[in-house]
């Protein structure tokens, strides 16, 4: 048996419970992990909530809380490939296992093994929140130079983000209220607080002819604000509203493959990016994990330790 931090019916966060699950057993194309910490997403609520019933709605209850995971592989389906016992990985769970869990099932086509260098606090932000960043900057390619505005940019998929635009030799500018300035200002970003006023003519004057692309975290009207500011509407990507598209843009196309994990755990390895974890919390509170990041205000990466 292993804890997990789940719910047996959607709801608001006093659905959650903590229960044990017996240790579960791997389908073909599934490894299962030793979890040693767990990405902490908005997906995560969103799937609680009965928000996102197409994900989930099919899933029998009790659900089990998270998307992604880094660890110890303990076992592996019959059909994987590339990844055996004890390799330090890290993936999603696709199939609805869950990762706030002491042992869960990766998807295996979604699992990566990570360097040495690359702590497994900050590989488990890596299929969610690294592997976005990597998908919308390798959608919208733009060459070094170029400038690039990220609504958005002082959470988890923002920072990393502007960490792969600075490393990508990007002018990077990003918007976020005034208690995000000092972080994005460590990634070498410019940046507007939102909550201020003005923040489309602020932003203008930045880039008065349009920013080569203009990347969203936000969605809604902040999205309809920015757009604008895009210099072509092809070069508008947004990673959380689809209605992107009625603006001329598009929503982020997601790869959910071995390799972008790969890629983004080597800039990390060669400390070209840093996931910006702000707050690790065990998994006895992992409740006040998912709170914080419900909030919609957390502050880079929130992750959960098991090891805490
Ligand atoms: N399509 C995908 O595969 C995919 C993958 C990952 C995430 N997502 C989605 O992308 C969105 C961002 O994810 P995340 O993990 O970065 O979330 P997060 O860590 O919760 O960060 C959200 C950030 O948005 C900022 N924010 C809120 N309103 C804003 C506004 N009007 N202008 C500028 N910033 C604002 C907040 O900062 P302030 O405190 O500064 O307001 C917060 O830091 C979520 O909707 C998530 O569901 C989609």
């Amino acid at each position: 048996m292993s804890t997990a931090l789940g719910y047996r019916a959607f709801g608001g966060a006093d659905v959650q419970e903590f229960f044990d699950r017996p240790v579960p057993s791997p389908g073909p194309h599934e490894v299962l992990v030793r979890v040693v910490a767990a990405g902490v997403n908005p997906l995560d609520h969103l799937l609680r909530s009965g928000h996102v019933r197409a994900l989930n709605g099919h899933l029998p209850f009790p659900q089990v809380l998270g998307m992604e995971a880094a660890g110890t592989v303990l076992a592996v389906g019959a059909d994987v490939t590339g990844l055996a016992v004890d390799d330090r990985v890290a993936g999603f769970a696709l199939t609805g296992a869950g990762t706030y869990a002491g042992t869960t099932l990766l998807s295996a086509g979604a699992t990566a093994r990570i360097p040495d260098a690359v702590p497994e606090t900050w590989a488990a932000t890596i299929p969610v929140a690294g592997t976005t960043a990597l998908d919308v900057l390798d959608q919208v390619a733009l060459p070094a130079g170029a400038s690039v505005l990220v609504n958005g940019i002082g959470g988890g998929v923002g920072i990393v983000l502007a960490e792969m635009a600075r490393d990508r030799g990007l002018v990077v500018v990003g918007t976020g209220s005034a208690a995000k300035r000092e972080r994005v200002a460590a990634t070498g970003a410019l940046f507007v607080d939102y909550t201020a006023g003005d923040v489309v003519d602020r932003l203008r004057e930045y880039a008065p002819g349009g920013f080569d692309a203009v990347l969203d975290m936000v969605g809604g009207a902040s999205l309809r604000a920015v757009a604008p500011l895009a210099a072509k509407a092809e070069a508008l990507v947004s990673v959380t509203d689809q209605s992107v598209a009625e603006l001329g843009g598009a929503y982020v196309r997601r790869r959910l493959d071995r390799s972008g994990i790969e890629r983004v755990a080597e800039l990390m390895a060669d400390r070209r990016i840093d996931p910006h974890i702000t707050a690790s919390y065990p998994l006895a509170r992992a409740d006040e994990a998912l709170a914080l990041v419900e909030s919609g205000h957390a502050a880079g990466k929130v992750v959960i330790d098991m090891r805490l």
